[in-house]
């Protein structure tokens, strides 16, 4: 016994604890219930009061060395784990940072805005989809097969069915809003518009619209004028300057054009308003007849007028951006600037 006792310490005091895994062995082979120690603790049993005089003191020894060994051994890998002093402090104290929350992108916060300008004037919101027939964006719009006026928006057509194109505008969405309402209708539409168009500070293949109408008996160009002073100066303030000019679109007759004073020369001339000052915001006039009457809305009860603008222009009068490719490029520097608004 007492051999057996001198060669558990040896190999007790030979075992080199490292990490956790050898003390947790250390632990199982001489500690615990069923290792080395207890199984001599068994054999001591049998042992004569006489003979367990003489061999107790050695084995409880056994015991406590191997019990120290291992008390010390786990609280040096237990000090080990914690960090040091020396490392960096958590000041508590100190104010917490804020979450960083997103912002809404430029194009959706003018177009928002714009949304609700026309919903308070009783406009209501209507949708329509990207991908569209000729129809709808051309042949209802008046536009004559095989006119140049079709020129005028350069279109991508869908491969697999060239009577399928993407809408080169939201006008498109008039078609079926008057297809599917009966007059009194005062409805904007607004959406991604696709043109087939190289992309420079100042045209891009896609952008947004929103285009409106109001058709009812006696509508009239005072109407559509009544209209765009107010949205204009609601979204830019009362002391913008407009002016309308006389043009062409299939879709309407007469036509005009709308300008604005350029907010981001104050007039002195820019690459934005080409150094002529104005800025043209939107194109518009009265709905013309043929296009009532291909929705089967009848022309001589009903009048209406019609308005139609690109968003990014508008924000980047507002915001005073002189490059179109901004808005899509994502870069978060861009974007970050509109946080606030
Ligand atoms: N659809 C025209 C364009 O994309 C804009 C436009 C002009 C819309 C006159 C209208 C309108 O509704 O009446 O250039």
């Amino acid at each position: 016994m007492m051999d057996s006792i001198a060669q558990l310490l040896e190999k007790i005091e030979g075992t080199i604890i490292k990490d956790k895994a050898t003390l947790e062995s250390f632990r199982r082979d001489f500690i615990s219930k069923k290792g080395h120690i207890a199984r001599l603790f068994e054999a001591f049993k049998q042992f004569s009061i006489a003979e367990k005089k003489a061999i107790g003191p050695a084995l409880n020894s056994l015991k406590n060395q191997a019990q120290k060994k291992f008390k010390n051994a786990a609280s040096v890998l237990e000090s080990d784990a914690v960090p040091s002093t020396a490392q960096p402090v958590v000041d508590v104290t100190l104010p917490a940072f804020g979450p960083i929350i997103g912002s809404l992108h430029p194009l959706t916060i003018v177009q928002n805005r714009i949304i609700s300008i026309f919903q308070r004037m009783g406009f209501n919101l209507v949708e329509g989809p990207e991908i569209v027939g000729d129809w709808h964006n051309f042949s209802a719009l008046n536009f004559p097969e095989n006119h140049p006026a079709r020129d005028m928006q350069d279109t991508f057509f869908l491969q697999r069915n060239p009577d399928q194109l993407l809408r080169t505008h939201t006008t498109s969405v008039q078609i079926s809003t008057c297809v599917a309402q009966s007059p009194p209708i005062r409805s904007i539409a607004v959406g991604r518009v696709f043109r087939n168009e190289a992309i420079s500070a100042r045209s891009h293949c896609f952008f947004h619209q929103v285009d409106g109408m109001y058709i009812h008996t006696d509508v009239t160009f005072s109407d559509l004028k009544g209209t765009i002073y107010h949205f204009v100066e609601s979204m830019f303030g009362q002391a913008t300057k407009l002016r309308f000019r006389a043009s062409y679109f299939p879709f309407t007759e007469p036509s005009a054009e709308v300008d604005m004073n350029c907010r981001l020369c104050q007039g002195k001339g820019c690459t934005v308003c080409k150094h002529s000052g104005w800025v043209e915001i939107l194109g518009a006039g009265m709905i013309d007849p043929n296009v009532l009457t291909n929705c089967h809305i009848d022309p001589e009860q009903y009048s209406g007028f019609a308005f139609g603008m690109g968003i990014e222009r508008i924000a980047m009068l507002r915001y005073q951006i002189d490059d179109l490719r901004l808005f899509s490029e994502n870069h978060l520097a861009f974007l970050r600037q509109f946080t606030a608004c």
